[in-house]
C-alpha cells in the first residue's frame, strides 16, 4: 500500500499515520528503498559512513549533489531529501542560492537544514522562496566541534523550553517537516505535541510521528559500534565477509568459474 509522497501527505501524515524515513547515497540502495520508505534523505553522515571523515562538517554541496541525483535517478518514485552542508547556508543569500542550485541540478523535493530559533530566518527566506524545508534540531551533527561533542539534548527543564521554541520556530519559518535527534524521549513527546508539522525522531523515542535511520547502521554494515537508538534489521557486514570470504576460497581452490560460469 505504497503511496509516493509528497508535502501534503507528509503534513497530513501526523497524528495519522507514522512516517518511515531511510537514509541513501547511491541508485542501487535507493532503488531497494523505494516504494517501501516514505522519506529518502541523502544524508550528510555520507561524510563518515562513506566517505570515511570523522564528522559531517567537510561534506560539501558538490559531494551532496553527486549523491542526490545518483538517489533520484534510483528512486524516481521516492520523495528525496538533501542535506544542506555545513557552512552552506550561513546566511539568507548563500542559503538561497545553494538551494536553487540543488533544486536545479537535482530531483530532490527537499533540503533539510539544522539549526532552531538561531536559523529560523534562513528557514524563513528559504520557504518564502519555494524552497521546501526539512528541520532538525536536538543533537545537531553539524554543531560537534562548536558544542564539543555529540550530546543528548532535553535533559534539563530549560533545555526543553529550548528545543520547543526552537521547534515552533521552524514551523513558523515553514519547514514541512522536522528531523528530532538524540533527545530525551519526554522531551521529544513534548515537542511532538507542540507544533503541527510531523516530527521524525532518530533517538527520540517512540512518540514521533516517525522515524528515520542511517540505512548502513540499521542493516548492520556499520561494525566499529552500534549506538544505542539503532536496531540492526540484517546483519550486512557479517553476511558479506561471509560471501568475499566464500568468492575467495572459490578462487583459491579454483571451483569459481565453473563450466557453467565460462565461455
Ligand atoms: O545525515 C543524516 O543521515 C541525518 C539523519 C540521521 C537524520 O541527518
Ligand atoms: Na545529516
Amino acid at each position: 500500500d505504497y503511496e509516493k509522497m509528497n508535502i501534503t501527505k507528509i503534513k497530513k501524515a501526523k497524528n495519522n499515520k507514522k512516517l518511515t524515513v531511510i537514509t541513501a547515497y547511491d541508485a542501487l540502495f535507493a532503488k531497494l528503498f523505494e516504494e517501501i520508505a516514505d522519506i529518502i534523505l541523502v544524508g550528510d553522515s555520507l561524510n563518515m559512513s562513506f566517505a570515511g571523515e570523522n564528522d559531517t562538517l567537510s561534506a560539501t554541496l558538490e559531494q551532496m549533489i553527486y549523491h542526490t541525483k545518483a538517489v533520484c535517478k534510483g528512486a524516481k518514485n521516492s520523495f528525496v531529501v538533501m542535506d544542506m552542508p555545513f557552512g552552506t547556508y550561513n546566511n539568507e543569500t548563500q542559503a538561497l542560492k545553494n538551494a536553487v542550485k540543488i533544486y536545479q541540478e537535482t530531483n530532490a523535493a527537499a533540503v533539510k537544514v539544522e539549526g532552531g530559533e538561531n536559523r529560523a530566518h534562513i528557514v524563513k527566506h528559504l520557504t518564502l522562496n519555494s524552497v521546501a524545508v526539512m528541520g532538525h534540531i536536538g543533537l545537531m551533527p553539524q554543531y560537534v566541534r562548536s558544542e564539543g561533542g555529540y550530546k543528548v539534548r532535553g535533559k534539563t527543564k530549560e533545555d526543553v523550553q529550548q528545543l520547543i521554541s526552537d521547534a515552533k520556530a521552524i514551523e513558523e519559518a515553514g519547514a514541512f517537516c522536522l528531523v528530532i535527534e538524540g533527545v530525551m524521549s519526554e522531551a521529544a513527546k513534548k515537542i511532538t505535541e507542540a507544533i503541527n508539522i510531523p516530527t521524525i525522531g532518530i533517538g527520540a523515542g517512540s512518540d514521533t510521528d516517525g522515524q528515520v535511520l542511517v540505512w548502513s547502521d540499521m542493516l548492520g554494515f556499520f561494525e566499529e559500534f552500534k549506538p544505542k537508538f539503532v536496531r540492526h534489521y540484517l546483519n550486512g557486514a557479517e553476511l558479506i565477509k561471509e560471501s568475499v570470504n566464500q568468492y575467495r576460497n572459490d578462487v583459491q581452490n579454483k571451483t569459481f568459474p565453473g563450466k557453467e560460469e565460462e565461455y
